[in-house]
């Protein structure tokens, strides 16, 4: 240390640089730059300016803390006799506590005081002397302490208060008494008898002392200056005879520790901790904590504490703090935030056996202030490694390593740990746990950081356009852009959302295209929650619809603003007024009628009122104030996302906030990748992408959900963490929810008989498809046929796709996709159901006719005609035959009969044979007598009837 930099001398005092240097400028120590060298002397200045300059402040200060740390190495043979050198490490806290002006004593507690800051700079050269020094000198003081105090309190309760003092002693001498019992009764309980017996003698004495203190207290400054002219010696001796009791006492917490020791090896990782802790334990049971109750925490105290990090040392520092047991406890017979530490000492130390927790707040305990107490708020993000927890909870890794052995698990330092398990392990550890959910900007506090200093700037309004399938949203967006996107769109209607921006002469308006069609509710959901205002399209000549309806409730749940645009009123049939009654229906309120929302009535073909619409949506852009940050990392939503054989996984993304460079690293929901090139709507390429511009970006590793939310950051290898992690948690809630579904189906089975699957595979091109036409098709399943997605995918359809189908039977359907040539090969020679669609109406109606294939056909009676017996031939060699006369419809000899005699049934069956005269014949007219012979049945009677019907099954539609 002899020579520094200041830069060193700055992260020795953790302070700035900066800081440092204007300091030594003040002390009139010239440094320019932090790189500068600094003298022995230089650091004297400083010290003596500082000291000058702060002498007001510094009187104020009541705590100076000094760590010193040296390090030495230790050479020793192991077991196998190798020679093995010990890297030690001693790490030595100090921190001197400004005594108040006490009610006693002032020139006594004056000495440390003044010696601290002083002894500061000497002791960074010899701590261990200065350590003794400061030993002995707390040994004189703190005789001289409990001199003066013994000698006051029994002049105290001689003069005042005999009672009080003759009570205390017989709680004192009571509580001893017992402790003593305790521990000769029971050898294995003599531990716990001993802790039971100090902390009631301790209580008691406790009490009786501060009722005396009480009462004293005002006559304090008389008795002291008495006791001192007394002389000390003779006090002490009479001091001892009379506090006979709560010497006892004293001594009780000194057998604690005595205890305990044996015990230390147990948590075997650990000794020098431990026996480190004992001794500071014990201190903490000082008797001066009960003599001085009324001083709180803030009273004065000069407490010692060091941290030994060697097993190697353990025993001698133990020994040594054993005979500081005395220091510690003048230590905390000065500072009444000892007693918190006593009542801490021995629950600590029970439940220190198995706990590490404790041992760590044994380090707490064993100081004279509880505000030490280290508990860290960790936050913990979904994945944290091992050694980033560590880090975070200022521990060594290997601690984390050992704690989680405990559990069973075996990790390495470098290993990511789920967000529970790392939750379990910041609690284990005495610490609070925090999530740090994985969108809460603090599991990224960098990224948080940047986005914070960004000044928020005014960015464009993102407008969603929704409404009824073919109320014309698509063909508004189009005469707006001068597009002709309606056109293009397969079977007329938009099946993903279109994100486009447009250059108005009052500023840029970002519109989303939804679908109106209605198996489409997760895209205008979507839509909904991107944007700052709808447009609710609704088509003059139709009115309010279902998909009407849905777009309300998607932008009031989403909170926006609703600017209505009546469209199609060129045509001759428009009729705006019943559009706005059916929409006041549906709370949504014109503004002539003193509602919210603007309401205009709109033409694609002549144009008419769009100037209009638009002025309205900015207007009421203007009123939302809308801003974000621009020079920030970008954050948005994905609105769409596919798989593209060219160039892997696109997904179009709106930024919100931020802006968006090629080259990033993003995380998209369970995917990542870094930005390798970006197209604007109409494919041009760009390099940059603001708030609310959407643009199409290549580079992620897979397509990502639509909907998911994205975020630049700055750290690939995280992205990849968080990514895989939540692909992982993804995976486990499928498989759990795909386990509870068989349940389901099982019970299912077992109760409703047999339930017909119709496995399907999907395959689209655009993740939005796909989830649309999986809804959809997902919805067609009954109670005797279920549609079951093996698998939804996005992307053409590949080999692996037909033999997963050839494995589960599944038919593929591609929606805007084909099969490769492979794939077309394999699915026709194993005769695997392939079906094209590009419209998501097709696709469903045509699954409906197929299932409706699957089930079973219905069995319906239909009944064939009636006949009356008239009379019954019984022939030997036949039977019983019905000599019959059909009175309505006819009987084919394949027809069930019913006999019914006075209009009940008695008999079910199938006719046997039918004749005429003696002909067998197939069927007999109404009107004509016939011979009928039944089947297993011969009790039949003149006059009964006969109905006759067949069960003709029906195929049944869904
Ligand atoms: P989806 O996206 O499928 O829900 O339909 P959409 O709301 O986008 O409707 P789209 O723009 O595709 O228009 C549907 C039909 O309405 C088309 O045939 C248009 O030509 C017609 N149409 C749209 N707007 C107008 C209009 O203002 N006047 C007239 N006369 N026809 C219109
Ligand atoms: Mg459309």
């Amino acid at each position: 240390m002899s020579s520094t930099t200041v830069a060193e001398f700055a992260s020795e005092l953790k302070k700035s640089p900066e800081t440092l240097l204007e300091q030594l400028k003040s002390a009139g120590v010239s440094k320019a730059a932090p790189s500068d060298a600094l003298t022995e002397s230089d650091k004297q200045k400083l010290l003596a300016h500082l000291q000058a300059s702060h002498g007001v402040a510094a009187a104020d200060r009541k705590k100076i803390t000094l760590v010193t740390r040296s390090t030495s190495e230790i050479k020793q043979a192991d077991a196998s006799g190798k020679a093995r050198t010990i890297q030690v490490e001693v790490r030595k806290k100090r921190t001197f506590i400004k005594r108040e002006e006490g009610a006693e004593a002032p020139a006594e507690d004056a000495a440390p005081e003044a010696a601290a800051p002083q002894a500061a700079p000497a002791q960074a050269e010899n701590p261990e002397l200065v350590r003794r020094e400061e030993e002995a000198r707390r040994q004189a003081e703190l005789i001289r302490r409990q001199e003066t105090e013994l000698a006051e309190k029994r002049r105290e309760r001689e003069i005042r208060e005999q009672r009080e003092r003759e009570a205390a002693e017989r709680a004192a001498a009571y509580a001893a008494q017992e402790a003593e019992k305790k521990a000769q009764a029971s050898a294995v309980k003599q531990e716990a008898s001993r802790e039971q017996a100090a902390e009631a003698a301790a209580r008691a004495a406790a009490q009786a002392e501060a009722r005396a203190k009480a009462e004293a207290e005002s006559r304090a400054r008389a008795q002291e200056e008495a006791a001192r002219a007394n002389d000390l010696g003779e006090r002490r001796r009479k001091a001892e005879a009379e506090a006979a009791a709560i010497r006892s006492m004293m001594s009780a917490p000194a057998k604690v520790l005595v205890a305990k020791k044996p015990e230390e090896p147990k948590p075997a990782p650990k000794p020098a901790a431990d026996a480190k802790k004992g001794t500071l334990h014990k201190p903490a049971v000082a008797p001066g904590a009960s003599a001085r109750p009324g001083s709180a925490p803030a009273a004065p105290a000069a407490g010692a504490g060091k941290e030994v990090k060697s097993a190697k040392l353990s025993s001698s520092w133990a020994g040594d703090a054993a005979k500081k047991k005395e220091i510690k406890t003048r230590g905390d017979s000065t500072g009444g935030a000892g007693r918190g530490g006593w009542r801490g000492g021995p629950k600590g130390g029970s439940g220190r056996r198995g706990n590490d927790r404790n041992d760590r707040g044994g380090d707490h305990h064993g100081h004279a202030a509880p505000v030490e107490a280290r508990i860290i708020e960790v936050h913990v993000p979904e994945t944290i490694t091992v050694a980033e927890l560590a880090h975070k909870m200022s521990i060594k890794a290997s601690e984390v390593i050992k704690a989680l052995m405990k559990m069973g698990q075996m990790v390495t330092i470098n290993q990511p740990l789920d967000q529970d398990t790392a939750m379990i392990i910041v609690e284990e550890m005495g610490h609070k746990a925090v999530v740090a959910a994985l969108d809460d900007p603090e599991a990224f506090t960098q990224d948080d950081a940047a986005q914070q200093d960004a000044p928020l700037m005014p960015r464009a309004p993102v407008v969603t356009v929704m409404g009824h399938v073919d109320h014309g949203k698509t063909s508004l967006l189009d005469y707006i852009r001068r597009t002709k996107v309606a056109t293009g769109e397969a079977g007329g209607i938009t099946q993903h959302i279109g994100a486009y921006h447009v250059e108005t002469p009052r500023g840029m308006v970002s519109f989303l295209d939804t679908p109106g069609h209605e198996a489409f509710t997760a895209m205008r959901a979507r839509g909904a929650q991107a944007t700052d205002i709808v447009i609710l399209v609704v088509a003059a000549d139709d009115g309010v619809m279902p998909q009407t309806k849905e777009a309300i409730k998607h932008a009031k749940a989403a909170g926006v603003p609703i600017v209505v645009a009546i469209t199609k009123s060129d045509k001759p049939d428009a009729n705006p007024d019943r559009v706005k009654q059916e929409l006041v229906v549906e709370e949504v309120v014109p503004e002539e009628y003193g509602g919210e929302s603007p309401f205009v009535p709109v033409s694609s073909k002549t144009g008419m009122g769009i100037d209009e619409l638009l002025e309205q949506v900015l207007l009421q852009a203007e009123v939302l104030e809308l801003k974000a940050p621009v020079e920030s990392m970008a954050k948005g939503l994905v609105i769409e996302a596919k798989l593209d054989k060219g160039r892997g996984p696109v997904a179009t993304v709106l930024v919100q906030s931020g802006t968006l460079k090629v080259g990033d690293v993003v995380l998209a929901g369970q995917t990542f990748g870094r930005v390798r090139a970006m197209l604007d709507e109409n494919g041009k390429t760009a390099k940059t992408a603001g708030p609310s511009i959407p643009v199409e970006i290549q580079g992620l590793t897979e397509v990502p959900q639509a909907g998911d939310e994205f975020m630049v950051l700055s750290d690939e290898r995280r992205a990849r963490e968080i990514a895989t992690y939540r692909a992982g948690k993804f995976r486990n809630t499928k498989l759990a929810k795909q386990q509870a579904a068989k349940l389901e189906n099982m019970f299912a089975d077992m109760t409703a008989g047999e339930v017909k699957m119709l496995p399907i595979i999907v395959k689209a091109d655009v993740q939005g498809s796909q989830e649309a036409l999986s809804q959809s098709l997902l919805k067609l399943s009954t109670d005797e046929v279920k549609v079951q997605l093996v698998y939804t995918g996005v992307g053409g359809i590949s080999e692996s796709d037909i033999n997963l189908a050839i494995a589960s039977k599944a038919i593929v359907i591609g929606f805007n996709v084909r099969a490769d040539a492979g794939a077309r090969k394999l699915a026709e020679s194993n005769g695997v159901d392939l079906h094209y669609y590009s419209i998501i109406y097709d696709a469903v109606d045509e699954l409906k006719v197929a299932m409706s294939g699957m089930l079973a056909p219905e069995q319906r009676e239909e009944i064939l005609g009636t006949a009356e017996i008239r009379t019954v031939f019984v022939a030997s060699k036949i039977g019983t035959v019905a000599g019959s006369y059909i009175t309505s419809g006819m009987v084919h000899r394949n027809a069930k009969f019913r006999l019914l005699r006075d209009n009940v049934v008695v008999y079910t069956g199938d006719i046997d044979s039918l004749k005429r005269l003696k002909d067998d014949v197939r069927e007999v007219k109404e009107g004509f007598e016939c011979g009928i012979k039944l089947k297993n049945y011969n009790d039949i009677k003149e006059g009964d009837q006969l109905e006759f019907f067949e069960i003709k099954e029906i195929a049944r539609t869904l």
